[in-house]
């Protein structure tokens, strides 16, 4: 009988050609415009599931975008993996930035271009065509459940509800994720940290209406003027967030844990090359490793108002606007920190004007301890197919749900991902190489062996 990895090697071309597939379904979960497409995708991946062997395989319809389940119980007493991805993807605009339309995927010196390649539609597939190469091979050893999701990009608040309606349901012994990035092609790394988040959206108000900048200005408060004020003064000069009580529960790393990291290996020039930068930026006292994963950040992700379009007209604004995120560490509390914020923020603003703040979405940070037999059975299965002990990383990103499965469900989530951070997630040319598509596939059969034998011991 064929192997597993025989069978992933036979059915290379047809895997790529299935991923190129639910490429082209644009299933961009933010805007209701394409809510057709979102189904259409979830509608493919559950036909995919199905083809593939699972059984049950069902779209949970929420208050929003379904949900795709499947799940193969080989043996009650076998251990069972919860396997999670998203099949959502972000918006691709702007879209003048791409080389290649982003829902025509092509296929170019071994990498694949186009939105959702990497994030999360080419790495949640692997988990499909690896189920399906053990189930043929007759090696599957594990139960699996598939919950594959359309909101991720969105805060995953229907996956939340659901979660909690269906513990029965998604009983298992650990979730697997490919949702994240190793550090390089030759240096494997599994993520068992992942940031915590909160989310708003922030409104100055002004004068009634747009006025004069000449006849008006400099008698009346300029909103956008003092959204500028208020922001900058949120950080400090050493780059620290100012909202009192902001790091009041901050977990700090031990100073052995510091030194561990310090040991990743990092370019900084390489680094700064690739995004054509002559320097970092950050808090002071730490690393760049550090301040982009262990610490909390502030930062404003848009701002508008006034007149942006051609040329110059002389306006004093009625409105101002940001959209501001702030990554979460360990022990930190979206809920509060959004609170802090709030609270703070509205203190910063003169007279003259009206502040409003309305969160978003939030979630919490995550750490995965590496002495657990998940983390072993991960790190065995790369070190087989990489040929070197993968290093453990700590994730600047957010999955919010993953913090929630662990609260709700009690499981660990293990981060096993194939992605790079080069690789433009959420930015114009996304890309993930074909390299790592077919690494993913041939690591995950081993995670389910290894995790299988662990758990018998
Ligand atoms: N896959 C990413 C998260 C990620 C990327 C984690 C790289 C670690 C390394 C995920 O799809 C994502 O983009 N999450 C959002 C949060 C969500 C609530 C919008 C994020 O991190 O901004
Ligand atoms: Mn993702
Ligand atoms: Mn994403």
């Amino acid at each position: 009988m064929q192997s597993s990895q025989q069978y992933i090697l036979a059915n290379k071309d047809r895997f790529l050609n299935e991923l190129l597939e639910i490429l082209r379904i644009p299933s961009i979960s933010a805007d209701p415009a394409y809510a057709g497409d979102v189904r259409r995708a979830a509608e493919w991946v559950a036909k995919n599931l199905q083809a593939a062997g699972a059984d049950h395989v069902r779209l949970e319809e929420t208050g929003g975008h379904p949900i795709v389940y499947g799940e193969k119980i080989v043996d009650q007493n076998a251990p069972t993996v919860l396997v999670y991805g998203h099949y959502d993807v972000q918006p691709a605009d702007p879209l003048e930035l791409w080389d290649s339309p982003p829902f025509e995927p092509v296929v170019k010196d071994g990498v694949i271009f186009g939105r959702g390649t990497c994030d999360d539609k080419g790495q949640f597939f692997m988990h499909i065509k690896a189920f399906e190469a053990m189930l043929h091979s007759g090696e599957l050893a594990c139960n699996v459940k598939f919950m594959i999701e359309g909101e991720e990009e969105i805060g995953s608040d229907h996956l939340g509800i659901f979660v909690k309606q269906n513990k029965d349901l998604l009983k298992a012994d650990v979730i697997l994720i490919s949702d994240t990035a190793i550090i390089a092609n030759d240096i494997p790394s599994i993520d068992v940290g992942l940031r915590g988040l909160s989310y708003l959206e922030v409104k100055v108000q002004g004068p009634n209406k747009d006025l004069h900048s000449g006849v008006y200005g400099g008698a009346v408060a300029n909103p956008i003027n003092i959204l500028c004020q208020m922001i900058a003064s949120l950080q400090d000069e050493f780059n620290r967030i100012t909202i009192p009580g902001f790091y009041e529960d901050v977990q700090e790393l031990s100073a052995a844990d510091r030194a561990a990291m310090a040991q990743t290996p990092f370019d900084l020039e390489a680094y700064q090359k690739e995004l054509g930068i002559a320097a970092v930026h950050g808090e002071a006292g730490y690393s760049t490793i550090e301040r982009a994963s262990i610490r909390p950040t502030l930062d404003v992700n848009g701002i508008w108002g006034g007149y942006i379009g051609e040329g110059a007209k002389t306006v004093l604004p009625s409105v101002a606007h940001a959209k501001i995120s702030m990554r979460l560490v360990p022990n930190q509390s979206s809920t509060t920190i959004t609170e802090l914020f709030t609270k703070h923020f509205l203190t910063l603003a003169p007279k003259g004007v009206q502040v409003t703040v309305t969160p978003h979405h939030g979630g919490e940070a995550y750490v995965m301890p590496t002495d657990s037999i998940a983390y072993q059975a991960a790190a065995d299965a790369m070190e087989k197919t990489f040929g070197k002990t993968p290093v453990p990383t700590r994730g600047g990103g957010s999955i919010p749900i993953v913090a929630l499965f662990e609260k709700e469900l009690g499981i660990k989530s293990v981060l096993m991902g194939f992605g790079l951070d080069s690789d433009a997630i959420h930015s114009p040319n996304e890309h993930y190489g074909l390299f790592n598509f077919y690494k993913g596939i041939e690591t995950i059969p081993y995670f389910y062996d290894n995790f299988y034998h662990l758990n018998q011991q």
